[in-house]
């Protein structure tokens, strides 16, 4: 791996699950945007939009992604559903896009053990139709701005991984 590996994709899609995976599997470090973010403002993301509002959030994405850029190497980072947004995602890393239909990431938010609480801290979830009018707005951005696309609906989370680890190196990244 010769840089960092930016995992960009809809809510509930499984970015940070698959970041601590390659972690596990790479012996590089992972890091999350929403985590640095949260431990920058010591506050929850939930808090941040309910006090601040959703601008607000996205220029501390944007500082993040500044951060990110001066300071990380060789980094697998999980970054929010809009993260995609900064005006330097291109120059964080390899960015690939983990991609899944709505409903399959629906479900499996729901039917996961901690449903509501995942529900819950993510403001631009509360509503089905507004999250599916989301997700056909960002697909095709996050299909422009990738670098490699993975499928991961079915598909285990050591087979996801090692589709990833493999395309990077046939690709040389
Ligand atoms: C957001 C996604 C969230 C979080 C915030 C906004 C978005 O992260 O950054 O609630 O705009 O899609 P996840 O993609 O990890 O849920």
């Amino acid at each position: 791996m010769k840089k960092n590996i930016i995992l960009i994709g809809f809510m509930g899609v499984g970015k940070g699950t698959i970041a601590r995976e390659l972690a596990k599997q790479s012996g590089y470090y992972a890091v999350d945007t929403d985590d640095l973010i949260q431990s920058l403002t010591n506050k929850k993301i939930k808090t941040i939009f309910k006090e601040s509002g959703e601008k607000h959030f996205r220029g501390l994405e944007q500082k993040t992604a500044n951060w990110i850029q001066n300071n990380l190497t060789k980094t697998i980072v999980s970054v929010g559903g809009g993260f995609y947004k900064v005006d330097n995602l291109k120059k964080l890393g390899t960015v690939i896009y983990l991609n899944s239909p709505f409903d399959d990431i629906y479900n499996r938010i729901i039917t996961s053990p901690n449903a509501k609480n995942k529900l819950k801290k993510r403001p631009l979830f509360q509503k089905l139709n507004n999250a599916k009018e989301l997700y056909n707005k960002r697909v095709k951005e996050y299909e422009k701005l990738c670098d490699i696309k993975i499928e991961v609906n079915n598909k285990t989370e050591k087979s996801i991984v090692n589709n990833i680890l493999k395309k990077i190196k046939n690709n040389g990244l």
